[in-house]
């Protein structure tokens, strides 16, 4: 999809936004008078009112300046936030995105509100269709241009641009969580991370043997049944001052999560293939903060492994030491995100000295009954951090929702035999979990943990800017985190 930015129009359907009650705006008065009257008409005809949602079309005379134009319902002046601006730009492209035509303006003054929509619009055209072999042209969309008709071009393209590149992350995020796991596993996906390099990331890719060396066997042991080798993609953003402390970012990278031994019933096991969500959230993150050169020191670090039932699987009982030197007693291989993380986390306090931790996860099914599809979970030991994850996540529409960590719910944790086990019974299912982590977090080291497994992907309806299975959700909450707290 091509974005542009101008002040004059130019394609074959031009849109006119309209607010509640259906007056038309003023850049619609010449179209108006030269139609004699016809998009008042169209304004004023139907269910027409201009309330958020609503369009209506009107087919130009032949001779006019462009073929079709669309009142969109903009709602009221007063609801019009930056989600407001997006579900524009996205049901505008919705709206035209198989009409036959090819490319739409939009007329949207304002060019802050201008890029907004245009990032709307680019969420909503994101596709995943490389694996349809029998697709008629008339299924693929054919608009492929939107221009936004502001009062200052300029503006609105440097606005756009740190937008775009949110954008570009979370395509990057949808694309990982939607390729199936036979395409993407940890070699693939490394091979992936290390394309990443042409944006300027530093890539560093550690397999088996390396992993082995630094004594990560609770993460090894999670790829043990698998004949895919497991690796550890790290990516470094050092865009800020030298010797700052970076911040680090952590995803949970199971290409594809069985159970194990406590296989998962079969029903909807093939969604497992977003297992990998949490670190397609952080890959994202890092190719975001590369494309617009952020001024901050990043590390990006993935966990990458396959969660697989076999002969020389971790079985429930099997005692496993971590590179911290803790011990867990596996009492369930379908909890294994933990005791990936949990080697990830160690590795990178031990090498960074992160000045904050962010981790991310599709970790619990709990987190799911508790919060639904519209809110990630967020444990932290941070107030200050509670408060920059929340503001970012309402500022972008990537919602996070805080739940209590306590050493009541740490005692769940007691295993008989070890350090620790890896579940903490039915009660309580993601605290237990983020409990489970905190335990290889370092005194005084700033910490948060998102579990997504509620939105990383989403079934069924879905708002217009999110229409794929896959929803990217991350990159631009821990985009907008690192823009509002971490560049001067
Ligand atoms: N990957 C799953 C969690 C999950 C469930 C993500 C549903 C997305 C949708 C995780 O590895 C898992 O299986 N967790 C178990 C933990 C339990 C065994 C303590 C769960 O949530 O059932
Ligand atoms: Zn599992
Ligand atoms: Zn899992």
């Amino acid at each position: 999809m091509k974005i542009t930015f101008t002040e004059g129009s130019k394609s074959e359907i031009v849109g006119f936004m309209v607010d509640e009650g259906g007056k038309l705006p003023s850049a619609a008065e010449a179209l108006d008078k030269e139609t004699g009257g016809l998009l008042t008409e169209a304004s004023a005809s139907g269910r027409f009112s201009g309330k958020s949602g609503q369009q209506a079309f009107v087919v130009l005379p032949k001779g006019s300046s462009a073929k079709r134009a669309a009142l969109i319902g903009a709602g009221k002046v007063k609801d019009r936030d930056d989600r407001a601006w997006e579900r524009i730009g996205a049901s505008t492209y919705k709206a035209h995105a198989n009409s036959g035509f090819k490319s739409l303006d939009l007329h949207i003054d304002d060019p802050q509100n201008a890029a907004r929509a245009a990032l709307g619009a680019k969420l909503a055209a994101y596709r995943f269709d490389n694996y349809r072999t029998k697709m008629k042209a008339e299924d693929k969309p054919s608009l492929s241009a939107i221009n936004f008709i502001t009062t200052d071009s300029k503006t609105a393209k440097t606005a756009f641009k740190p937008l775009d590149a949110g954008a570009d992350g979370t395509y990057l995020a949808r694309d990982l969580v939607n390729l199936p796991p036979n395409d993407l596993y940890p070699a693939s996906y490394a091979a992936k991370i290390e394309d990443l390099a042409e944006h300027g990331l530093e890539i560093e890719i550690l397999g088996e043997k390396e992993l082995a060396k630094l004594g990560m066997h609770s993460m090894l042991g999670v790829g043990q049944g698998s004949v895919k080798e497991s690796k550890l993609g790290i990516m470094r953003w050092m865009g800020g001052k030298e010797g700052d402390a970076p911040v680090a970012l952590v995803g949970k990278g199971v290409c594809f999560d069985t159970g194990g031994i406590s296989l998962k019933p079969g029903a909807g096991m093939e969604d497992m293939r977003g297992d990998m969500g949490g670190s397609a959230a952080v890959v994202g993150a890092m190719l975001a903060l590369a494309k617009r050169k952020a001024k901050a020191n990043v590390v990006g670090l993935v966990g990458l492994v396959e969660n697989m039932p076999d002969g020389d699987a971790i079985r429930p009982g099997d005692i496993l030491t971590s590179a911290s030197g803790q011990t867990i007693e596996v009492q369930n291989t379908d909890a294994e995100g933990r005791l990936v993380l949990c080697d990830v986390l160690w590795y990178a306090q031990e090498h960074y000295k992160p000045a904050a931790i962010v981790d991310l996860a599709t970790l619990t099914g709990a987190i799911v009954i508790g919060l639904g599809h519209h809110h990630a979970g967020l444990f932290t030991n941070d107030d200050k951090l509670a408060g920059q994850l929340t503001d970012a996540g309402l500022a972008e529409g990537e919602r996070v929702w805080r739940l209590p960590l306590g050493s009541e719910y740490d005692r769940q944790l007691k295993s008989k035999f070890a350090d620790m086990r890896n579940i903490g019974g039915r009660a309580a299912g993601s605290i237990t979990a983020a409990q489970f982590l905190q335990r290889f977090i370092k005194k005084g080291q700033t910490w948060a943990h998102l579990d997504i497994a509620g939105v990383a992907w989403v079934e069924g309806e879905k708002a217009p800017t999110d229409p794929s299975w896959a929803s990217g959700f991350g990159p631009r909450l821990l985009d907008r985190w690192i823009a509002d707290n971490y560049e001067g």
